[in-house]
Parts: C-alpha cells; sequence; structure tokens
C-alpha cells in the first residue's frame, strides 16, 4: 500500500509480555504490513556487550555494532542480524533478558536504534512495537495502542511460551513475576524515552481478550483511519 502518502505506520507499546508481539505479527500479516519488533534490536546490541565480556560501556559505544533486520523470504519473519549474522534465537537468553534494560538505556544505543526503525518506516507500511514507539520513534503514527495486562497473566504468558519452546532452564512463575516487574520499573524510570503511554494512544487491556480480539481492535481502528 504505497502512495503519494506517507506509510502507514501502527506503534505498539507497552510492559514485556502485554501480548504486543503476538498481535502485532498477526496484524501486520492480515493487513500485508511489515513487522518490526524493536526489543530484539536492543537485545542484538545487549548480545554483543555480553559477547565482549562486558567491556566498559564507553569504549563499547563508541563501536556500536552492527545492528540490521531481514525477512524470512516465505514467512516475512523477521530476522535480527548482529554484524551479519542471524542472532534471533541467541538474543533469546535469560543472560540478554538481564541485561538489556540497561543496555537500551543508554543514549547512544538508543539514537542508533531509533534512527534505524525510522528509516524502516519511510517506505514501508508497518506495525512496529516495543516501549517507546508512539512517544519518541513515530510521534505522529497513524494508530497507537499502549498494550497492559495484569501481571500475573503476563508472567504466565511467558512461562508458557518458556515452556512451548522447550527451554532447559525454566524459571518458577515467581521468578518471572519478579523479573517483569523489575524490568518494567527500570524501562519505565529510565531518564531517555521511557516506557509511558503517549497521551493520544489507545489504552488496551488483554488480560481478559484473546490475540483474535486484540488484532480485531486494532484492524478496526486502522480501518477507520484509512477508508
Ligand atoms: O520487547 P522485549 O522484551 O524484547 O524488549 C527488551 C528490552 O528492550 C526492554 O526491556 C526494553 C528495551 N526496549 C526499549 O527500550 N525500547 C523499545 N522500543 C523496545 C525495547
Amino acid at each position: 500500500m504505497t502512495s503519494n502518502k506517507h506509510s502507514i505506520i501502527i506503534a505498539i507499546d507497552g510492559p514485556a509480555g502485554s501480548g504486543k508481539s503476538t498481535t502485532a505479527r498477526l496484524v501486520a500479516q492480515r493487513l500485508g504490513f511489515i513487522y518490526v519488533d524493536t526489543g530484539a534490536m536492543y537485545r542484538a546490541v545487549t548480545l554483543a556487550w555480553l559477547r565482549e565480556e562486558k567491556p566498559e560501556i564507553d569504549i563499547f559505544l563508541n563501536n556500536l555494532p552492527d545492528i540490521s533486520l531481514s525477512r524470512d523470504s516465505e514467512t516475512q519473519e523477521q530476522k535480527t542480524l548482529l554484524d551479519g549474522v542471524d542472532v534471533s534465537n541467541a538474543i533469546r537468553t535469560s543472560e540478554v533478558t538481564e541485561q538489556v534494560s540497561y543496555i537500551s538505556s543508554l543514549k547512544k544505543v538508543r539514537e542508533k536504534m531509533v534512527s534505524l526503525q525510522r528509516n524502516i518506516g519511510i517506505d514501508h507500511n508497518v506495525v512496529m512495537d516495543g516501549r517507546d514507539i508512539g512517544t519518541a520513534v513515530f510521534p505522529n503514527a497513524d494508530v497507537k495502542i499502549f498494550m497492559i495486562a495484569d501481571l500475573k497473566k503476563r508472567a504466565s504468558r511467558r512461562l508458557e511460551e518458556i515452556q512451548s519452546k522447550g527451554i532447559h532452564q525454566v524459571p518458577s512463575l515467581d521468578e518471572l513475576i519478579q523479573q517483569m516487574k523489575d524490568r518494567d520499573a527500570f524501562d519505565s524510570s529510565r531518564e531517555i524515552d521511557p516506557l509511558k503511554m503517549a497521551d493520544d494512544a489507545l489504552l488496551l487491556d488483554t488480560s481478559n481478550l484473546s490475540i483474535e480480539d486484540q488484532a480485531t481492535f486494532i484492524i478496526d481502528k486502522v480501518k477507520s483511519i484509512i477508508l
């Protein structure tokens, strides 16, 4: 859907485990838009820092790794590349999850990732999920959604996801609840572009909604603005 008009941007923000990525992926699929998982980009930077064995942060920031995205030719699923190598699975470990809030709070990291994200939106209709898409990356997004859900529910969903992937070290529900609480607190209180609902975003509480309900809600909003 390219035209003289600007690309259509759907911004989906919210805390960890609120259902953003599953819903965003489905919405993108149905509308023929590109789905962009921005958390994966911050995770890839974090993975680079860990692989370099946590160098002094200023040294790391002066030579940030090259992060790019590609698409699976059949499924269109996002692949996240670190220095040209697909790290889509490697960025999902608990080590990365534990450090990603810190690395993503750093100004130089954010500047670089935000610039990459804006570039994708120049010539593509996108559904982009993250923490600051509607507030900082695309403050003029066509549709902004802020997703929330009950903490216990979010942690249970994450646990199911981990179990379904057959990951060996499965954390307990209580551990997951604590991790999510800590990460949300850090992401919401950081100085630069914290996790925050944009004034003009629509609040979507997914605690008792199915993925289908969530996708329909967003698609209806998109249709109402483009028709
Ligand atoms: O969505 P996720 O859990 O994969 O995101 C990992 C971390 O990346 C999250 O805790 C905060 C950071 N992040 C961010 O700061 N800004 C974004 N737009 C997306 C993620």
